[in-house]
């Protein structure tokens, strides 16, 4: 294969680098273009567009193919844990027994928040959306902690920081929830796994004994939402990170990115989807031709993607956790039937069929979560806790080349041409 492309225009022609990556992904690398024909490339939502090139998560749509630095999803989901996998994605390399025990201990001692801070969460209204809480929280910690807003953090204070946000973001959602119940806070129990602790501070003292397999079901979901290469909210993360702002800005943006229904924001929309089906019948199949016509704003929630044109391999790893906590927990959830229903028809289903579109990672999650008491407006802020580390490794990669320059795409001016003020 030639290492180079030739575009003609008119009558100039010019070579372009192609660049080829470690699977085999091919770019045509247009650094030079503006500069060689006075001309840019326009792309609406980035289809077809690279940002960067990245050694953290290998996605294979066509295939179904989702790794971690090269570990394939299924296994780490099967043999590893949230913190091992957050360790993996930040540093390159699974953690030895030290590396591991050592930043757990960084997440559980960084997991308060700062005296005055609950003063800050108590002003929000009880029914603001859990969402909203943890943007504006995130980028209020940066008025307690100065000395991280300097944009050339040392390897010892990204570690820190990284761990600091792992653990205070997780009592930002607990100690929010908590206050939206009349419930004293609860702080981390350094002793409980990182998901265990979780639901200890959300739930410890309402009678619910936090059963192991719960735990490890949810320790998988964050596993399995941690990172997604180039996505929405990672993207934001990425083009915030390029202006050097500091990391509780940055991961502030990519929660608000996360928050849209088309992202992130799915995995609640799912389940009000699917409430909304269970209260008109259950007829799932007028809702399928809802979703396929064009005149209805109606969509599928939890179904499509960008890259995969396959089986999204998170959906399946969570469809048959949704049996195991369900069965475990002993509930019957008329919608995971609903849910059933809704993807045998859409996969037999010329319009679905033809577009490639399959369930994703929402489509799915938001059962658990149910399952597990977590309340529907929480649902993204699982997302939140589970992405983080993707996030903090992709936002470490792109500071980590100081050949990375400030994010600032051009565009076609399309407006009026110069006209006189009158
Ligand atoms: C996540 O990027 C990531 O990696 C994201 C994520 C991650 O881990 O970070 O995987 C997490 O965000 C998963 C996606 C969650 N969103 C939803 O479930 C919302 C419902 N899905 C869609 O809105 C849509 O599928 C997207 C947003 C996910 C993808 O949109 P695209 O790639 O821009 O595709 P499109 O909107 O151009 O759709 C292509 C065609 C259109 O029909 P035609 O114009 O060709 O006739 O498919 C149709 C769309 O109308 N279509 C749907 C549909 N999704 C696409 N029709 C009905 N229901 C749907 N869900």
């Amino acid at each position: 294969m030639s290492d180079s492309a030739k575009l003609k225009i008119g009558d100039q022609e010019v070579e372009l680098p192609i660049i080829k990556g470690t699977e085999s992904e091919k770019a045509i690398d247009i650094r030079s273009l503006r500069a060689q024909t006075g001309y840019i490339t326009l792309d609406n939502g980035f289809m077809n567009t690279g940002s960067c090139e990245s050694g953290i998560t290998f996605l294979n749509g066509e295939k179904g193919i989702l790794r971690y630095r090269g570990y394939p999803i299924e296994q780490l989901a099967e043999a590893s844990n949230f913190v091992e996998v957050s360790c993996l994605l930040l540093n390159g390399e699974l953690p030895n027994k030290e590396e591991y025990d050592s930043f757990n201990k960084l997440v559980s001692s960084h997991s308060k928040l700062p005296a005055s801070f609950n003063e800050i969460l108590d002003r929000f209204p009880k029914d603001a959306h859990p969402m909203g809480v943890m943007a504006s929280a995130t980028a209020a910690l940066s008025g307690f902690y100065p000395e991280l807003l300097n944009p050339e953090l040392s390897a010892d204070e990204q570690e820190r920081v990284f761990a600091q946000l792992m653990g205070q973001l997780k009592t930002i959602a607990a100690h929010f929830y908590r206050r939206t119940q009349n419930l004293d806070p609860v702080s981390s129990d350094p002793s409980l796994g990182y998901a265990k602790d979780f639901l200890n501070m959300l739930f410890h003292g309402q009678g619910k004994d936090i059963d192991d397999d719960v735990a490890q079901a949810l320790d998988v979901l964050f596993m399995l939402h941690a990172d997604h290469e180039q996505n929405c909210s990672t993207s934001t993360v990425r083009v915030i990170g390029s202006s050097h702002a500091n990391l509780f800005a940055t991961i502030s943006g990519g929660i608000s990115a996360l928050w849209g229904p088309l992202h992130g924001g799915a995995n609640q929309a799912v389940l009000e989807m699917l409430e909304e089906i269970n209260q008109n019948g259950g007829d799932h199949k007028k809702y399928l031709e809802k979703a396929k016509d064009k005149n209805d704003s109606f969509r599928l929630m939890g179904f499509g993607h960008r890259v995969y044109k396959n089986f999204d391999p998170r959906a399946k790893i969570i469809k048959k956790a949704c049996d195991t906590v369900l069965t475990k927990l002993n509930v019957q959830d008329p919608l995971l039937d609903i849910a059933k229903g809704l993807e045998e028809e859409a996969l037999k289903d010329d319009y679905f069929v033809q577009r490639n579109l399959y369930p994703n990672v929402d489509f799915y999650s938001g059962i658990i979560y149910k399952a597990l008491g977590i309340p529907t407006n929480m649902f993204t802020v699982m997302f939140v806790l589970g992405r983080l580390p993707g996030w903090l490794a992709q936002w470490k990669e792109l500071r980590d080349n100081p050949a990375n320059k400030i994010a600032r795409p051009r565009q076609i001016y399309s407006g009026h041409t110069e006209r006189n003020y009158k």
